[in-house]
This record gives C-alpha cells, structure tokens and sequence, in this order.
C-alpha cells in the first residue's frame, strides 16, 4: 500500500520527524508534478541502458538485412544423448564461445538453455530453483531426422508429431507440430549475450545506432551505462559490467499472444514497435510498487511471470523465460511471411499475421521452455507439472474476505463483525492491516489497540470465521525488537556491496530486508510463524505478505538497489522477481507447519513469479475506486490466471479513494466472479462496509455476496481441477471456444470453468450491454433461468442490481442455497443441482468436496462425482471409493442431501420421475415429486425434497 497525496495527519502521528522529514519531501516533490502513476519514478528502455542497448542492436539488424546474426554452431560440436542434443556456439564478432543444450522433455516441451562457455565467473542461474518443482525428466522418444548437413532435426514424443530443427549458420531453432512451425528462436538474428569481461577489457561492440551517440553528453551516456548507471540521482554500481541477454522469440502464423503478466493492459497483448495501436515502451517484468498505476500500460506492476502463450486456430504455443532480472519484452506483428506461411498452414487467401517477440534481460542466462500443446489446456497441463499446480486452499479462502486500512481496534473487529450477522451479510475473514502492529513490528500487536489478540481471534473464530494479519519484509531497525536481534544475530540481512547491512526507509522508518533466498532465512521464516513464538496468534489467524516486491520508499524506482548482495554474494539485480516468491514461500511453509497434523496455509502476496500458484493466492495491488480499473481487473486476472496461477482478485471498491455506491455495487458484482474476492480500502477513505449504504445498494451487495456463497461448491470444484491439471478457474473466451477467432482478443467478458459466462458492467449509468454468446450454443440467464434469445452479440439488459451471468448448456453446476454466515456453516449443508441441458438435451458436471482444511484428502478423504444427464436420465457417479471406512469425509457428510434438482431445456414434458441407486440390491426405485413454474420459457422443471444422499450414486429418469 501507498500513503496518498497530502496526508500529512497520518504520516504525523505514527512516525519518527526523520521519517516525516522525508514524506514531506516526498509529498513536495509528489504535488509539483501532476497526479496519477509518477512516471518519472519508473525507467523507461531508453533509460535502462542494456534495455536500449538491445533494442538498438535489434534495430540495427531489422534495417539493415544483409545483417545477420553472429552467431553459429560450431562444426561438428553437436552431440546427441539421452534426450539432450549440446553443442558450441561462436559468435564472430568476437570469436566467444558459448554453449547451448537443447532438452527434449517428456511433459511435452523442450527446454534449451545457452551460457557462456568460460565465464569470468559463473552467471547467475537459480531463478530456475524458485520456478520449477523440480529438474525435468526428458524424453528418449525422439528420431533424427536425416537433414541437410547444417540442420540438425529431430521428431520427437510418443507419435513423433513434435519436432524441432537447429539452424547451424546463423543458429536458429525451430520448433514445428505436425511438420507446422509454431515456435522459431533467433528467426530475427536478436541474440546477444553480453560476456563477462574485466573492465578495461575490449570486446564489446558498441551496438547503439548513430542517431543516439549524437545527443551522448555526459560520462554516463558516453560509456552507455556498462559500469555504472544512475537514475533519478541514484547510481547502480555496476562491478560486473554488461551481462544483458537477449533474443528473438516469434511465434509464425499467431495473430495474438498472451501472459506476461503483470500489466494493466489488455489480454490479447499490444503491439510495443510499430503497429497502429502501438506501446512506445515494452513491455516490463520487473516487481515494483507502482502507486496508482494507470491502465492500458506496459509499465511493470507488483509481480512477474516471464510465460507467454500464443493461440490461433487448430494450434496453441507458448514459451516460459526462465529468468528473474528485470526484463523487457518488445512485441511485433507482421505480414512479411504470409506467402510461405499461407501455403504451408494451407490458410488459401487468408494472410495470417506472424507475432515476434524480444526478450531482454538485465542478467543471468538464456533458460527457455517451449510449450507445444497443440492445446490451451494442454499447456496448462505442461506448464503446471514443470512449475507446479495452484495449492488447493482452505475452503474459507474461497470465500468472501472483508479489510481495511485499518480496523482499529478490538472493538471495531467486534463491531464489523456482529454487523455482517446483524444485516444478514455472509463473509468468512475480516482482516488487519499494518496498525495492528506495535510500532510496524511485523509479529507484534498494538497492545493498547489489541490487548487479546488471542480472545478476538477465538470469538470470530466460534462463528467459523478466521483473521488474516499483515506480515511484510521490511524489519524495524531496533535491537529491541526481537525479530530484527534475531535475523541480525544470524546474519540473514541483505547487504550492502561493502558488508554493512543495508538499511532503508519503509513504514516503521530504518529498515531492513532479510535475504530470504537464504535457505538459513527460509527456515528462520517458517519458524517463526510456531504458536509460541508468533504471540498473540491462534490457529484461526492466516497471513498476508504484502510490500515484497520489495518495496523500498528510499530506493531506486521504490525498490531494492541492484548491487545491494545476497546469500552466495549474487547481486540484487540477478533475482529481483524472486525475492516476493522466496518471502511467500517461507511464509506458507510456516502456516502449514505450525500446526501438526499440517493444515492448509492461506497466504496472500502482492509479489509474484512463476511458481508462486504453489504458495497461495496474490491481488492486483494499489487499485483506485475508478470505473477504468474495474474494467481493467478483468484482462489482468484472466492474463495472470492463464500464466499459472489461478487464484487471484482485484481489491473490491478500488483501493484509493471512494466509490459512489453505484460503482461499488457493480464492483461486488464482479468480485462475486473472481477467484479470490476481497474488499479492501485505504486508510484515507471513508468507511464502507456493505451496510453503510442502506437499501437498495446494501441489499444488492448482500444478494451478490449470497450467491458467491450459493456457488462456493462450483467454486471449490474448479480449485481442485485447477490444482490437477493447471486449468485456470476463470478463463478467457479463446481457451473455451479455441476455434472461434471472434473471442480471440475478447477481454470483458469470461467464463467461471466452461459453465458461468460472466459479463461484468464496468461503465458509469450502464444498464444493458452486448454480450457475445459463441457457437449457436443454448445459454440461460442464471438469475431468472429463462433461455437467452439469439446467438452471437444479443443486447442484455443490466440494470444495476444484476450483472449478466448466464449458464451454458450442457453443464451441470452444484449449489448449496441455504443462507448462513460463513462457509463454514455451509459444511452440512444439502445440495441443489442446476442442470443446464444442450441442443441434444445433454449436460456433465462435477463436485469435488473434502474437509477444507486438512490434508486428509491425499489420503482418499474426499468425494469426487460425476454428474451426466443424457437420454432423459441423471445420474451421479462417484469417481473414488465413497463407501469406505477410510473416507472420513464421506462418512461425515454421510446424511447430507441432494435437496433440489432444477432441470432446464427439456424438450418434451415429464409425465413421472423416478429416482433409483446405482449397484444396490434393494428394490428402491421410488416416485418424485416435481413441479413446473409457471413462467416457463426455459421448459423448467424442478425436483423438490428428494432423499437422494450426496454420497450415493443414484439415477433419476425423466418418463
Ligand atoms: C548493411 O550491412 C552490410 C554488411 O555489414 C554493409 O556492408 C552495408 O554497408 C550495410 N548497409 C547499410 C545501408 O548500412
Ligand atoms: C517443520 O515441522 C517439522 C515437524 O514438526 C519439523 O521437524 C521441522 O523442523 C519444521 N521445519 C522448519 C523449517 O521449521
């Protein structure tokens, strides 16, 4: 979180005269400027000198195409073994020699990797450490493909259909699917890996084109910033010189790529160089707290997933660069190659447009994965075994989360929570932000605020409810905080590049940052979240890591020195997108082993990187209470979701200022749709917890909350597919209809898995809009079940007590519809199943249901069924053993029923229904009841009071 503008009263009494000192600066300097993103605070390429020392080399070989890239195999080095082809690489314009393997991995993708082959010293290579679960297994199902003798080709996977071809003169690689080529590496010649040098060593090429030497003045500029660079009056010494590398990633005959999250821009991702609707920056990966970001922006954000994926019809790609430096990413798209491709795609007429892509990275080395599907959802899958499935959460993260900057006292925790019973509202985790703490003491509490921790925790803890506390990296300088004695004492700081610890400015004033990439720090971490030693916590309390990109208000660009160093004497600048995953991964470790038996950990972070799905859930930052960033928090949630890591959400009602209550209404409305839903305010702004609106606005929050809650089983269901096989939770139109190119760059509208398309309204005085319904598909609006008329763009009407929501035939979706204060009350509760027939009066379904806080699941505690209704005839099935001793959750689960079936699209009339069990002896077919509404346009039916059990498999035929 971020102080706004002027609020001097804040800052005043709650901080030493230093630390107001330097927010008044701030603030002074903040007022001359106009409001919104400080810009000026953030690089841009051209001022991050080995960002703009590739882009200039790029724009070298682009204008000039006798150009080509230096680099090539050497002859004869290539070596072909056990899945892994290596070989040398020399680059002629300095006759270095570099080494390059190519892995052939059984997960489907192959991974190449290219280092320096002597390097001065090693270059930094353990992004790989925090991304993957584990080193990939490669594949002996390949074949060499007889070639030409300076092409290498090799088929590979069960049927061969994967194949890949090394280039020797210029090297270049390309991978093909079904003889198609989808993925090509260094198609452009961008290539360029700055070697380690000494510093009066010659060598490096001076790649900036001519127009920019011109307007080079100072020293910094005239040694482009190799050894040193400064930035808004801040120097990045620069012991080790230029270790950039960059190359060219192009993906021909793919109109739209997707990922790199993360941005508040658009899902099908813009053009960076060139086109009409061009960025002039690219796009950035690289973790900062950017206050009030703005939207439509390739500006970094809080975290960083270097995975990108490219869609068109028939074929899916998509490549992971696997590096943790700051990072850039220019996109281009062009027609140059439409002849050959036209022809080998067989598109006849059609002129596919290619999309090319640069990577830049400030160091470490070339570590790229690629993706070969030939699906979305097989991607996922790929990717989710390389870097592992989202963790499935306790139940109650699912749930509605309510917070605020900050609940001030005992009294008012008791207070908002009483009030959410009071007006009938359910919600499950009330949370507390940094006031809490003694002093911004992370582990600590305001004893005058917070006298029973301990007391609080339990009464909302009886309810069923649970506490999140904010614990962020930045330790308090005091030798009287035991947290900062401990981490000192074990020497776990970051330094400075002369020893000293370093020490910067955050909320509790001087500061420091434990280097958690220290396995030493990590354990440390983990421990400290042990119930006698974080006092004052209770097993009802969970976490929130927030300021980890890390947030620093001293440094440069709000963030860490590059060459401050870390464990192993790695500078800073190698891992900077890493230090929020380390600090959530030891925060997770920690809740999961503080109790025993382990439960599930909840842990929210603002910082990310690949991998970080497996550590709990993240949010979309500093948002503002503007109708653009609740339009905005659909493409960012679903571009994060495809890269990995599904359970995520937009702060509700805009964190900066205040929300009129329309534009609160409708954002509750969506955030009832996102994966993780939470509402959250700044210190600044007034209070405005669901019933401080009076009714109609507080009744239409409540409604949108109830129905969260109603659908916490599909829900919960999507969680675990998501943390099985990769399949995000809310998803982007492509992945659902991936032949459809109408959904290709559709970005404001999605589905809830492949049954709840969700449009929300995102505009001021909006009460109907255009929503695309794909496939001459049946939809049905899920409020009033009625069938929606027409297909493909159909004007829906919106007033502002309902955002359109509809359920696609041919799902089956489980509900529980009885009204209670938290989900875990719900934990009895019976069932309604909405079945949503098709064209052929056809629909599947699923629920996946176990205790929602232990482990016993991997255990076989759990209950998994199969819902079909086709010829007339429901069925549920269960896909595990139900009827066991060693199910303890069926067995507690074991009278709950299926209370309502509501059956839509019935082409002809009931005469009876009957229900049966599946496999039992017993003779028990018995009638049900059933009624017709009578406003029937959907030819609803629907089955009150059955006896059907969840934990049965039964039949129900419709005659
Ligand atoms: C293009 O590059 C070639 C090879 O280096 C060089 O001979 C030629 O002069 C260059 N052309 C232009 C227009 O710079
Ligand atoms: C986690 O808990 C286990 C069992 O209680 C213990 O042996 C282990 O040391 C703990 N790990 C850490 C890092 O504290």
């Amino acid at each position: 979180m971020k102080l706004l503008f002027g609020n001097l009263k804040f800052s005043k009494e709650s901080v030493k005269t230093k630390f107001y000192l330097f927010y008044l600066l701030y603030f002074i300097v903040s007022a001359l400027v106009v409001t919104a993103v400080k810009r000026q605070d953030f690089k841009t390429c051209e001022q991050s000198s080995f960002c703009k020392r590739n882009r200039a080399y790029a724009d070298k070989l682009t204008a000039n195409h006798s150009l080509i890239s230096p680099y090539s195999v050497i002859q004869d080095s290539i070596i072909i073994k056990d899945g892994i082809i290596s070989g040398d690489l020399i680059n002629s314009e300095n006759n270095l020699i570099f080494i390059f393997e190519l892995h052939l991995l059984e997960i489907g993708a192959a991974r190449i990797r290219i280092n320096e082959k002597n390097p001065l010293k090693p270059r930094y290579d353990k992004a790989k450490d925090w991304a993957l679960i584990q080193d990939p297994s490669y594949t002996l199902e390949y074949t060499l493909i007889p070639s030409k003798p300076d092409v290498t080709s090799l088929s590979f996977g069960k049927e061969r259909k994967q194949a890949v071809s090394i280039y020797h003169s210029p090297f270049r690689v390309e991978f093909l699917v079904n003889d198609v080529p989808i993925i090509t590496l260094n198609d452009r010649g961008f290539l360029n890996i700055e070697h380690l040098r000494k510093q009066d060593a010659p060598g490096l090429v001076d790649q900036s084109n001519s127009e920019n030497d011109q307007v080079i003045e100072d020293e910094n500029d005239l040694d482009k910033g190799l050894w040193k660079e400064t930035f808004n009056g801040k120097e990045d010494s620069k012991p080790n010189g230029p270790e950039s590398i960059g190359l060219d990633i192009s993906f021909p005959g793919f109109s739209h790529v997707y990922g790199i999250p993360e941005h508040a821009s658009s899902l099908s991702l813009k053009e960076t160089r060139g086109g009409d609707d061009s960025y002039s920056d690219p796009y950035r990966l690289y973790n900062l707290d950017v206050f009030e970001y703005e939207v439509d922006n390739p500006m970094a954000l809080y975290g960083s997933i270097p995975f990108m994926m490219a869609h068109r019809k028939g074929a899916s790609a998509a490549v992971l660069w696997l590096n943790a430096a700051e990072t850039w990413i220019d996109i281009t798209k062009n027609k140059e190659d439409k002849h050959r491709l036209s022809s080998l795609l067989g598109f006849g007429k059609l002129t596919p447009t290619s999309t090319s892509t640069h990577w830049i990275s400030e160091s470490g080395v070339i570590d790229v994965f690629a993706f070969l599907g030939p699906t979305t959802s097989d991607i996922f899958y790929q990717y989710g075994l390389l870097t592992g499935f989202t963790a499935l959460p306790q139940s109650f993260a699912i749930a509605y989360h309510q917070c605020r900057w900050n609940y001030l006292n005992q009294e008012d925790v008791a207070e908002v929570d009483e009030s959410f019973d009071k007006y009938d509202i359910p919600y499950d985790v009330i949370w507390l932000d940094i006031e809490h703490t003694d002093g911004k003491k992370y582990f600590t509490w305001d004893t005058v605020k917070f006298p029973t921790p301990e007391k609080m925790q339990t009464n909302i803890g009886i309810k069923g409810r649970k506490m999140v506390t904010i614990v962020d990296p930045h330790i308090k300088i005091d030798d009287n905080y035991y947290i900062y004695k401990e981490a000192k004492d074990l020497d776990l700081f970051v330094k400075e590049p002369d020893g000293r610890i370093y020490d910067g400015w955050c909320w509790p004033g001087s500061s420091s940052w434990v280097d958690f990439t220290n396995p030493s720090a990590q354990e440390w971490l983990i421990k400290k979240f042990a119930f006698d030693q974080y006092k004052g916590s209770t097993e009802h309390l969970f976490t929130w890591n927030d300021m980890n990109e890390p947030s620093i208000f001293s440094g440069p660009e709000i963030t860490m020195p590059k060459d401050l160093i870390h464990h192993g004497g790695w500078e800073h600048r190698n891992l900077h997108n890493l230090y929020g995953i380390a600090y959530h991964s030891a925060t997770s470790k920690g809740l999961i082993n503080r109790s025993n038996p382990p439960r599930r950990p909840f842990v929210l972070s603002r910082a990310f990187f690949a991998g970080s799905q497996r550590y709990g859930a993240i949010w979309t930052g500093d948002n503002f209470a503007k109708w653009d960033h609740l339009a905005i928090a659909t493409p960012m949630l679903l571009t994060i979701g495809i890269s990995g890591l599904p359970f995520s959400g937009a702060d509700v009602g805009g964190f900066f200022g205040n929300p009129d209550t329309e534009l609160l209404v409708r954002w509750y409305q969506a955030g009832a749709f996102q994966p993780f839903f939470r509402a959250h305010a700044h210190i600044d702004t007034k209070r405005r917890e669901p019933w401080l609106f009076g009714d109609p606005y507080t009744g239409y929050i409540r409604d949108i909350i109830r129905e969260r809650y109603a659908l916490l089983p599909l829900w919960y269901t999507l969680f675990h597919e998501a943390s099985t096989t990769g399949m995000p939770i809310i998803r982007p139109m492509f992945t659902v209809y991936p032949e459809d190119e109408e959904t290709y760059a559709m970005d404001d509208q999605f589905f809830v898995g492949n049954s709840l398309l969700v449009k929300p309204i995102v505009n001021e005085g909006q009460t109907s809009t255009e929503v695309y319904f794909p496939g001459n598909e049946i939809f049905y609006d899920y409020f009033t079940l009625k069938k929606v008329q027409g297909s493909g763009k159909v004007q829906i009407e919106a007033p502002i007590n309902k955002i359109p929501v509809f359920l696609r035939g041919g799902n089956i979706i489980p509900k529980r519809q009885r009204i209670r204060r938290s989900s875990a009350a719900m934990r009895t509760d019976p069932f309604t199943l909405l079945v949503a027939l098709d064209k052929f009066g056809k629909a599947t379904g699923s629920l996946y249901l176990d205790d929602g806080e232990t482990y016993d699941y991997e255990k076989g505690h759990f209950i998994h069924l199969q819902f079909t209704f086709s010829k007339r005839k429901l069925i549920s099935k269960s896909l595990s053993v139900l009827n066991n001793d060693e199910n303890l959750y069926a067995q507690s689960i074991s009278s709950v029923r299926v209370e309502k079936i509501i059956v839509l699209g019935l082409d002809l009339k009931p005469k009876h229904i009957f229900a049966d069990c599946i496999d039992c002896s017993k003779n028990s077919k018995r009638e049900l009841q059933f009624g017709l509404p009578t406003t029937n346009l959907a030819n609803a039916v629907i089955i009150k009071g059955t006896d059907l059990l969840i934990t049965e498999e039964w039949v129900i035929e419709f005659s």
